[in-house]
């Protein structure tokens, strides 16, 4: 038990001394009920020291929330519950939306913030992608940060252009304190959704174009505590190379998240 008890420690990456985070994004798929039979198979699948070794947020539908919020207090699973959205007022006249503290309330730790789907079908500009951060940091949660360029932008040669663009109007206001603690998921547009991932030196490249974005601003004392994530077709097979490079430090997992088998080998890999 005691035994358990220590392997099941959240362990950072020895090499950068920085946490692992794996967030599943279920995007618009389960209702509550298949969400609740999902967490119960993925809990089921992982053993207590695939707890060490990465932080593992769940993000489902808002109407799953309260449901996989209190199966995860009533089972005591270690997953971290996670959104995929907010608004970014804190309440008022906003028909459909939610706000971030009415997340909090739920014990969310996690938001996705501006997600390309967003900002592609829901017109969310960097400016919204802004205040969403802001409104996610002052509910005391984290924002997961998304940013990645188009296929064209990649064949143009802008993808560096684009990155500094998206991750400079995100986060650039931050004091040092919050800017640390961002979560960045590098998700090249052309790579999601579509079963064949980045190469994994381009998401390297990516990524350390996104830590020296933040070391630009302010210093190797934040941008070595920022953690960047790989997102876009990720899966078993793949996972680990993604995980192996320097400046990656976790993964949004979409398709794959929905499937608590390849979710838990993700985990595993
Ligand atoms: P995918 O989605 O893993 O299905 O490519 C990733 C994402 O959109 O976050």
């Amino acid at each position: 038990m005691a035994k358990d008890k220590v392997s099941m420690e959240l362990r950072p990456n020895p090499k950068s001394g920085r946490y692992r985070l794996i967030s599943g994004n279920w995007k618009m798929n389960l209702n509550h009920l298949e969400a609740i039979q999902t967490v119960q198979k993925l809990f089921f699948l992982l053993k207590p020291q695939d707890y060490s070794y990465s932080e593992i947020s769940i993000h489902p539908p808002f109407t799953d929330l309260r449901p996989i919020q209190l199966l995860i207090d009533s089972d005591k699973m270690r997953f971290t519950l996670g959104a995929q959205n907010c608004h970014f007022e804190p309440s008022g006249a906003f028909t459909g939306e939610i706000s971030a503290p009415m997340l909090a309330k739920l014990n969310v730790s996690y938001v996705i913030v501006g997600h390309s789907e967003r900002r592609a079908y829901f017109a969310e500009s960097d400016e919204v992608v802004r205040a969403k951060v802001e409104a996610v940091f002052r509910s005391q949660m984290t924002p997961i940060i998304c940013v990645g360029e188009s296929y064209q932008e990649r064949q143009d040669g802008l993808t560096s252009d684009r990155l500094h663009s998206q991750v400079d109007s995100a986060v650039s206001f931050l004091s040092p304190e919050l800017a640390s603690r961002c979560v960045v998921a590098y998700e090249p547009i052309w790579a999601i959704g579509k079963g064949a991932a980045a190469d994994p030196k381009d998401a390297q490249e990516g990524a350390s174009i996104i830590r020296s974005i933040f070391e630009e601003l302010w210093g190797n004392s934040v941008s070595s505590k920022v953690r960047i994530q790989y997102g876009g077709s990720v899966n078993p097979s793949n996972a680990k190379e993604f995980m192996d490079l320097p400046d990656i430090d976790g993964l949004l997992v979409g398709g794959a998240a929905l499937d608590p088998d390849a979710f838990a080998r993700i985990i595993q890999a």
